[in-house]
């Protein structure tokens, strides 16, 4: 995948072991990446660790992100508020892949507590390399943000 910009990746508690690990296997391939926390096993709240997340990929500032929970419940629920953020959980690597290719998901979200970390790594670089289609699908997903102004 050509990125110009790190991935933000963030976490709570439960997702720390696993953003670590998927963070050692992005540096190691070369992919920059930009840790948002959190930093230790402590118990924090993943709604602050999905803002930080979130607003980046929204505001444009960067271009993917993947979030991690212990389900991914959370933070899907929390990062999808946001304009411009398309967020998925997948938990196998057909989802990781129609994610990009049908929806153009910019935030990857996994549970630490319901996947192993070799599916994770294999969702992450499914994810990472998937490009979106484009055609058909794009005119879906602008429609996505006048969802607010419909529901407001
Ligand atoms: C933390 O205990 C847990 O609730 C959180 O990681 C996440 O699974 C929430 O959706």
């Amino acid at each position: 995948m050509k990125n110009t910009t790190p991935i933000a990746m963030g976490s709570d508690h439960a997702g720390f072991a696993l953003k670590e690990f998927i963070k050692d296997y992005l540096t190691d391939t070369g992919v920059a990446v930009e840790d948002c926390g959190t930093f230790s096993e402590a118990s924090v709240d993943y709604t602050d660790f999905g803002i930080k997340v979130a607003r980046k990929v929204s505001s444009g500032e960067v271009s993917r992100g993947i979030l991690i929970c212990g389900t991914g419940l959370g933070m899907s629920m929390v990062a999808n508020r946001f304009k411009n953020v398309r967020a998925a959980l997948c938990h196998d690597i057909f989802s990781a892949m129609m994610s990009r290719r049908h929806n153009d998901a910019n935030i990857l979200v996994l549970g630490g507590r319901v996947i192993g970390t070799e599916l994770a790594r294999e969702i992450v670089q499914t994810w990472l390399k998937t490009a979106f289609e484009d055609g058909r699908h794009l005119r879906r997903i602008e429609k996505f943000d006048t969802i607010a102004a419909i529901s407001e």
